[in-house]
């Protein structure tokens, strides 16, 4: 049966080891394993990660493989140096620091990187060895970017996807990486790539267009000749098993037991691993300042604070762990009575039991990261609250923040806003935050872990259906051989030959490339067959079109098909064309000319084209947004269309497009073989009015009417040549 493998630096148990040598298992923590753990064991999964220690001893080394492959584990296991480059190193001095906005701390060591490739091999191996036919495989987080297109270049048919459970930085300072360029080559490997918030998507395509120089289409990206798709999947919990866990007689023993020895005053809760992304100190600060400013508080609000243990061998961890000790001790020295103290401070973790009394005790939870990926210590509090009394203080630097928009949203570095927050929350009637609660868990509920992992893998499938779609487009050699033998057994065969991206690349000058030694010789070779009827069917003006290929016998279909040209004949227009309109928008485009550096008009003789090649990534495709939805209705009124090229925006008259052009010559020549090749979506048209029999091939991209599909400008060269020899 086919099945996901889940692959993960850690596993969801990590391998304990007492003074006796004695091995134990528990569960880990962090959102991508808790977050996870409860749905792996549905089906027949399997889940690929390192088991959280080192082992020195064979033995025990042998007997924790076994254990964890009983529980459908495979573990990777890791050397001491490994752990200390890879997963301490650039994992987490490097990658870390930098998606979480915390650049300043990031290490930029070659040693680490070399480390980090080589161990995403190991994970890679590991995969290798236990993947079968079928099975998709989900490669999880940051430490293993590399992974997807490790298994791609092995097993180019497997289905793969990456989630990312962090943030994806702004552009400006993903880019501080010295190796931004081959961990988006890596993630790029998978077919799918699912991040928490639109935000991180969006920096991710961002990211994509300006180091790689791939744009995307509605979150789709194009990368060698497989279609990546990329969206926003929130992640949820398993929300039945907290609500359940409240309720169970062991969460409210426990919750008696705690509650008789704090006393009756008001409790905040707060829980994290010790990271500096939580921003545990400032919140500190803030519950200092808190007890400063509503002074009637002190001796009636306590903050229970959960620091989980975490990556404790990285020196800003360290560094981290002294300053909340400080902070801590000296809170409590300050305000602490014999009877009070504000701050109750566990640096440890807890298991479940104990953190659902938590969540029901707590009137107030205060989740501030300064940056978090999701966050699921606030959504596990809210499935706790089976009364529904409780409030969430969250931070809009929480991925959760853009779903639980019913807390009370603040900016963790605006203490003094945070401050009112709690004032607030402590003096919220019960009524109001039952309604907010309320709202927060029918979103919880049904946005749950399974709905998540449904989405993600349902939308894998639909990708893995179309790439198979697309499979069958590659104009492979077999094609090839299909094609060559219908133009040998034909008589009048007809090419139609699109130019700027097809026979030629793109330039940022478009005068540039004018028809190299190696192109005219292609096309004097196939024109000279008197078999062969060849016609340039382009955008651009007959006066450059003839400049350039007038000397050869072909037959010219300029400005997308205003212009008409048979090898023997003159120049010809289309008929009933009118371009009065002109004038009017060349006035609109002159105001865009003006505004944009970079970008210029072509004035063709029935079209207008808008060029933005030159201009700042972003800045052209916004620009040309925004002409495009200034021309809509005065377009439909003059009877143009606006069509959308590689970084152009061309107007033009509705009658005219290349389709309507090509019939013409065919209803002339009846040839009874066709070829036509194009890039743009002006080609489209050329595609769609051909007969079922016509050989269409779209360069450059895969969605198309076109029935095949080539890379680029050589593979146009090479596959024109073969008809030549052929
Ligand atoms: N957690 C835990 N033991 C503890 C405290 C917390 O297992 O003692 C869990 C908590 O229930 C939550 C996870 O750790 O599921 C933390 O996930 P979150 O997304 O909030 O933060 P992350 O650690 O992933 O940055
Ligand atoms: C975050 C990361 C996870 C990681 C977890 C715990 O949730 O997204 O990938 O597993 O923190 O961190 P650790 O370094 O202990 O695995």
């Amino acid at each position: 049966m086919p099945r996901t493998i889940i692959v993960s630096n850690r596993l969801p148990v990590k391998v304990l080891k007492d003074k006796e040598g004695e091995l134990s298992y528990v569960p880990s923590e962090g959102g991508l394993a808790t977050g996870l753990s409860s749905i792996y064991k549905s089906g027949n999964n399997l889940w690929v990660g390192w088991p959280g220690r080192y082992f020195t001893n064979k033995e025990k080394k042998k007997e924790a493989k076994e254990a964890l492959e009983k529980q459908n584990m495979a573990p990777v296991f890791l050397s001491q140096e490994e752990i200390k480059l890879y997963y301490e190193g650039f994992s987490n001095e490097t990658l870390w620091p930098t998606f979480h906005y915390f650049n300043q701390y990031a290490l930029y060591k070659k040693s680490y990187w070399q480390a980090y490739e080589q161990v995403n091999q190991k994970f890679c191996d590991e995969i290798l060895k236990v993947i079968e036919p079928g099975d998709k495989v989900w490669v999880h987080d940051y430490q293993l970017m590399l992974v997807p297109k490790m298994i791609r270049d092995i097993h180019p048919d497997v289905s793969i996807g990456f989630f990312l459970h962090i943030p994806f930085p702004s552009f400006e300072v993903f880019r501080l990486l010295p190796w931004r360029r081959q961990l988006l080559d890596g993630v790029l490997g998978a077919d799918l790539v699912g991040f928490h918030t639109y935000d991180d998507m969006r920096h991710f395509l961002s990211a994509v267009s300006r180091v790689c120089y791939i744009s995307n289409q509605h979150g789709q990206i194009l990368k060698d000749r497989r279609s990546v798709a990329t969206d926003s999947f929130p992640i949820g919990i398993d929300y039945d098993k907290y609500a359940q866990q409240a309720a169970h007689p062991e969460t409210l023993s426990r919750e008696v037991q705690y509650r008789t020895s704090l006393g009756n005053q008001k409790l905040i809760l707060s829980i994290d691993r010790l990271d500096y992304s939580k921003g545990i100190p400032a919140r500190l600060q803030i519950f200092d300042i808190f007890l400063e400013k509503y002074p009637e508080y002190i001796g009636k609000v306590s903050l229970l604070m959960v620091v989980v243990p975490s990556r404790d061998k990285v020196g800003k961890y360290k560094d981290l762990k002294e300053e909340v000790d400080l902070l801590v001790g000296r809170i409590n020295g300050k305000y602490g009575t014999v009877n009070w103290t504000p701050i109750h401070y566990f640096y440890r973790s807890f298991p479940l039991e104990d953190l659902s009394a938590f969540y029901r005790m707590a009137d107030v939870a205060m989740v501030t990261p300064m940056r978090d990926g999701m966050n699921l210590v606030c959504k596990e509090y809210l499935a706790s609250k089976l009364d529904q009394k409780g409030v969430l203080i969250l931070s809009e630097m929480a991925g959760a923040s853009k779903e639980l928009s019913d807390a009370l949203i603040v900016n963790p570095n605006d203490k003094h806003q945070v401050v009112k927050a709690i004032y607030r929350a402590l003096t919220m009637p019960e009524d109001e935050q039952v309604r907010h609660t309320a709202i927060m868990q029918k979103t919880l509920k049904k946005f749950n872990i399974h709905h998540w992992v449904d989405l993600f893998m349902s939308k894998l499938d639909e990708v893995a259906k179309k790439r198979n779609e697309l499979a069958t487009k590659v104009f492979d050699k077999k094609v090839e051989e299909k094609m060559v033998s219908k133009y040998t057994a034909a008589a009048n065969r007809m090419l139609f030959l699109d130019y700027d991206g097809t026979l030629v690349p793109f330039h940022s000058d478009p005068m540039a490339v004018n028809p190299d030694e190696e192109l005219l010789s292609i096309i004097t070779r196939l024109s000279s067959n008197p078999k062969n009827r060849v016609v340039i069917i382009s955008g651009r003006d007959r006066g450059t079109l003839e400049k350039w290929l007038g000397h050869l016998p072909v037959d010219f279909i300029g400005e997308h098909g205003v212009w008409l040209k048979d090898k023997d004949g003159d120049w010809n227009m289309a008929e009933g064309l009118d371009n009065r309109w002109k004038a009017e928008i060349k006035k609109i485009l002159d105001i865009y000319v003006n505004k944009t550096p970079g970008s210029f008009i072509e004035v063709k003789d029935y079209s207008l084209v808008w060029h933005y090649r030159k201009v700042e990534t972003g800045l052209g495709e916004l620009r040309a947004r925004e002409i495009i939805s200034h021309l809509k209705y005065l377009s439909v009124n003059m009877n143009l269309q606006v069509l959308e090229g590689n970084k152009v925006v061309e107007i033009k008259n509705i009658e005219v497009n290349k389709g309507k052009a090509a019939l013409k010559w065919l209803q002339k020549n009846k040839p009874d073989f066709i070829l036509s090749l194009g890039d743009d979506w002006t080609d489209e048209d050329t595609f769609k009015a051909l007969p079922d029999k016509a050989f269409t091939v779209k360069v450059g991209g895969i969605h198309s009417a076109a029935k095949y599909s080539v890379e680029d400008y050589k593979d146009v060269r090479q596959l024109l040549t073969a008809l030549i020899e052929s």
